[in-house]
């Protein structure tokens, strides 16, 4: 069954658009007037079974005649005169469950009016099998536009309610509006759809890289989306070769991005511009400062950036809570209450999985799940997974971990803390072997 929504104001209609979706499975019809409403209703083949009205104006004799329309359905009325239009509601021979809103409180009773209509099956969620969805970062696909796709929450087991249809028309913005309303940064997707947006990223890659204008920014939004998008795919159905085609296709876009000379000063001042938090861009910029430091110590080939990057984006990749990629020894561990046994093993053995993943890239350079297994180890032996000291550590992995806690020092200090106390703070624990000679870049560089 239908639901008729009448808003006569442009700024609210997305607002109060945004809650009805949550609740209301079926087709919203919306107009904007009650005198569209009026006929709307009038039409009897019109099936609905709820009518939201948002009205500004004053007449009642508009709302009294829309009330009177259909006497067996429910009514949902956003008004100032409430006492008013609760004594029309009140003539109606069937009461079911219409109520009336003070606009002057907002509209936030709206939602558990809808609950309530939801649990009395006036409004009906989708009873689907969980394993037909997938749950889906928003940052997987911000970037595509149109998405296409429908985008649902999950309200309880095998029950998923579609809040965003894949031919409304939606902007980056009410998503992610929404989203923090619910204090999730998940969608749910079909399966099926999840590889029409597969296709979607992959060939706005494909005609992204054959084009001959180059937008930086834009580019590196892609990647971001795009790593996003590799690591659900990876956890979920491993590196198939679609997967592994848009990972190749993404490296290429930020070997791009990063240019045959990086310079670390440049990366880290287009941090600050950018103002993007090194969660969000966690991957690419560690493919960025590690390439920029192998270029100082003249390891520029574009295989050690390949492999860099590669490295880069797959070396957390099976980690689940975003709040632990900062983590670089286990003792710290202990300081995150809130993880659970599970979790905690889950994060000693992510560098041996993720590793493990890389090994199932075809024609991937052969260091790249090395970094991977070492990027926790540190020189003195205090790291993890295999607690390997400085001389057992590889020189590419040796880099990839100064770049890596480099970045995590950044992210710390809230990337104002300044790179010379870094350099004085990490001198002892580098002086020695390979992290010697990298460290000493950032030394000249800083000091
Ligand atoms: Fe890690
Ligand atoms: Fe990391």
């Amino acid at each position: 069954m239908k639901s008729l929504f009448i808003e006569d104001n442009l700024e609210e209609k997305k607002e109060i658009l945004l809650i009805l979706k949550k609740y209301i499975q079926e087709e919203v019809i919306t107009v904007s007037s009650i005198q569209e409403g009026i006929e709307f209703s009038e039409n009897l083949d019109n099936k609905i079974g709820l009518i939201i009205c948002d009205y500004h104006g004053h007449s009642q004799v508009l709302i009294k005649s829309l009330i009177g329309i259909r006497p067996n359905i429910d009514y949902i009325i956003i008004t100032n005169k409430v006492q008013e239009i609760e004594a029309l509601l009140d003539k109606k021979q069937e009461k079911n469950l219409s109520k009336v809103i003070d606009r002057s409180q907002g509209v936030i009773e709206l939602g558990p009016i809808l609950e309530k209509l939801q649990k009395k099956n006036k409004l009906s969620a989708v009873k689907i099998l969980d394993s037909e969805f997938m749950k889906i970062h928003f940052n997987s696909f911000k970037t595509l536009k149109p998405l296409g796709v429908d985008l649902y929450i999950r309200l309880s087991e095998h029950k998923y309610l579609k809040l965003f249809k894949k031919d409304d028309s939606y902007e980056e913005e009410d998503l992610k509006k929404y989203l923090k309303k619910i204090k999730e940064d998940f969608f749910y997707l079909r399966n099926t759809e999840v590889k029409f947006l597969f296709e979607k990223h992959s060939r706005k890659m494909g005609s992204f890289l054959e084009s001959k204008t180059f937008d930086l920014k834009e580019s590196r939004n892609m990647i971001e989306s795009n790593i996003d998008f590799i690591h659900e795919m990876i956890k979920k159905v491993g590196a198939n070769e679609k997967v592994q085609e848009l990972t190749k296709k993404t490296v290429t876009l930020t070997l791009k991005v990063i240019g045959n000379s990086p310079k670390l000063s440049g990366i880290l001042k287009s941090m600050k511009r950018t103002g993007k938090g090194y969660m969000e861009s966690h991957s690419l910029l560690l493919a960025e400062v590690a390439c920029a430091l192998a270029c100082r110590v003249d390891w520029h080939s574009s295989t050690t950036f390949l492999k860099l990057s590669l490295a880069a984006f797959l070396h957390d990749i099976t980690l689940q809570d975003d709040s632990l990629v900062h983590i670089k020894l286990l003792s710290e561990l202990d300081k995150q209450s809130h993880l659970t046994e599970a979790q905690i093993q889950a994060y000693k053995r992510h560098p041996i999985e993720a590793a493990n993943y890389a090994k199932e890239f075809r024609e991937i350079p052969p260091d790249v799940d090395i970094i991977i297994l070492e990027h926790h180890e540190r020189p003195d032996g205090l790291g993890f997974p295999r607690k390997l000291h400085y001389r057992q550590i590889a020189p590419l992995s040796a880099l990839f971990i100064i770049a890596h806690d480099l970045l995590n020092y950044l992210y710390f200090t809230g990337r104002a803390g300044s790179l010379s106390e870094y350099v004085s703070l990490r001198a002892e624990e580098y002086s020695k072997g390979s992290f010697k000679n990298i460290f000493k870049i950032l030394q000249n560089e800083f000091l």
